[in-house]
């Protein structure tokens, strides 16, 4: 593929440029899609085309909304788009987060679908696909499309483009048939995104729902055996990619403070004693994350094993997210009323059991706090891949710590080193914890061994490696056949 032009569409921008104090501060948001795709950028030095965000985003641009990225060490474009308040409300916070969101991840929480915010999510689909048609210098660019808020983008540059190879990749799981059709618009979301050369899901689970929700509602012929489906003249490979992380420069990541360090900094930050035990969790502030779930797993194994009581903490890192809408909202308030009242419960020893940082946090930070923990939390009720879990298990060089991972992410396919837990069975995740606690080092030592090799070798590299291989042997037949 070398000589051809990559071009990624997503919603966020992997860099934020925000006024604070009359400075200019660059951040990077807390995205697991922006985890996985940065790196990959930055190797292929492509062009990303993105929502700007930040509120000094319009100062940071040249004449075509162009920025260099990284700001240190710049190796790729950023093309960003401008969305007026009723766009950002309708297409963003309103179908992509009120309706795909809870619609994809089956999260109990019901989704929304109002007619106003679909005709915005149309419109801003449009004008994403514009700008893919305006950055393109050839009439057959490499596009590649991350997650729901693109779902009509393919078909509308199939249909502008149409010699340009379109890789989607759908970051959040896909529902089954049944729970998709409630989606007023299932057709319209279903032909835009088989407007795609190739279709990306986590899992084949995904995969497999996808194409039975096609032959549910929409005419389409399905190869099974190929995984493709045909629909208005056009081939869709359906496949499964599972998405993951930069592994850290050097074998060892030696550039980190070694972990003694990064628990004396931790625990003295912490006011915690030497020996204390400490569990982590780190997500953004969602009601998918099985926050709830685990406090009450915390709150539970103190029940059981009061041994710990005064003797071990939990710290959950929560990245303030998508805090307009009113789900998000009262769930923050609710998870910060239960770690009030647990640590209320248990509040006798004088040292707060739960301790919820709902602020966000840079990665050396939480890099830190992975390897200061003797434990890591992953409870999604339901989570595409997951990306903390990795992330976890590659800041632990020194092959100690141990992963309590729900059974309901993508990632625990390929983690069974891991502790797996239903979340939703309190008990069974209070009893993880204890046998986390308790989990001598030798077997730490080969749990996490394991895990990072697996983790070492299928790394984000791989995962866009495939994707593209995949694409270049699409480009190889198409011109043969020509
Ligand atoms: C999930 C989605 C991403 C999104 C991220 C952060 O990982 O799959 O597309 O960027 O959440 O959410 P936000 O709404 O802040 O971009």
């Amino acid at each position: 593929l070398s000589g051809d032009q990559v071009i990624v569409v997503s919603n966020r921008e992997p860099y934020i440029h925000q006024r604070v104090d009359g400075r200019i501060e660059v951040q990077r948001p807390a995205s697991g899609l922006v985890t996985a795709i940065e790196p990959v950028m930055r190797a292929c030095s492509g062009t990303w085309v993105a929502h700007g965000s930040g509120s000094a985003d319009r100062e940071t641009v040249d004449r075509d909304d162009h920025v260099r990225l990284p700001p240190d060490d710049p190796a790729y474009h950023l093309r960003r788009i401008w969305l007026n308040p009723a766009e950002e409300q309708g297409y963003y916070y309103g179908f992509a987060n009120e309706g795909l969101w809870p619609l994809c991840h089956v999260a109990h929480v019901r989704p929304v679908f109002r007619e106003a915010d679909w005709q915005h999510y149309r419109e801003v689909n449009r004008r994403f696909a514009d700008a893919v048609v305006q950055e393109a210098r050839s009439d057959d660019p490499i596009v590649l499309v991350q997650d729901y808020h693109f779902a009509l983008v393919p078909a509308m540059l199939r249909e502008r483009l149409p010699r340009a190879t379109i890789l989607t990749f759908w970051h959040i799981p896909w529902p089954n048939p049944e729970s998709f059709g409630i989606c007023p618009w299932r057709r319209e979301i279903l032909q835009g995104m088989l407007g795609s050369t190739i279709l990306g899901f986590h899992t084949r689970f995904h995969c497999k729902n996808f194409i039975e929700t096609v032959d549910r509602y929409l005419e389409a012929r399905i190869e099974h055996e190929h995984s493709t489906i045909a629909y208005g003249g056009a081939e869709t490979l359906i496949e499964s990619y599972p998405i993951s992380i930069a592994w850290p420069e050097g074998e060892s990541g030696s550039h980190w403070p070694p972990v003694d360090e990064c628990r004396r900094r931790v625990f003295q930050h912490l006011g915690l004693p030497e020996g204390h035990k400490l569990a982590v969790g780190v997500d953004r502030f969602d009601y998918t994350k099985g926050i709830l779930e685990r406090m009450h797993a915390v709150e539970r194994l103190l029940e059981k094993h009061p041994q710990w009581l005064g003797r071990f903490t939990f710290v959950q890192v929560a990245a303030p997210t998508r805090g307009q809408l009113d789900e998000y909202r009262e769930f923050q308030e609710r998870i910060h009323r239960v770690a009030q009242r647990i640590n209320e419960r248990f509040g006798a020893t004088g040292r707060p059991v739960v301790r919820l940082l709902a602020s966000h946090h840079g990665p050396e930070q939480v890099n830190e706090l992975y390897r200061a923990a003797n434990i890591c939390m992953v409870t999604s009720l339901h989570d595409g891949m997951n990306l903390v879990c990795k992330e976890f298990v590659a800041a632990r060089d020194d092959e100690q710590g141990v992963l309590v991972l729900s059974r309901f992410a993508g990632a625990a396919r390929e983690m069974p080193e891991a502790l797996i837990v239903n979340p939703y069975h309190v008990e069974e995740t209070a009893d993880a914890l204890q046998r986390a606690l308790e989990m001598p080092a030798a077997e730490q030592r080969e749990r996490m061994a394991s895990l990072r090799t697996t983790v070492r070798e299928f790394n984000v590299y791989r995962w866009a490696g495939r994707m593209l291989t995949d694409a270049a042997r699409w480009r190889l037949r198409r011109r043969i056949e020509e």
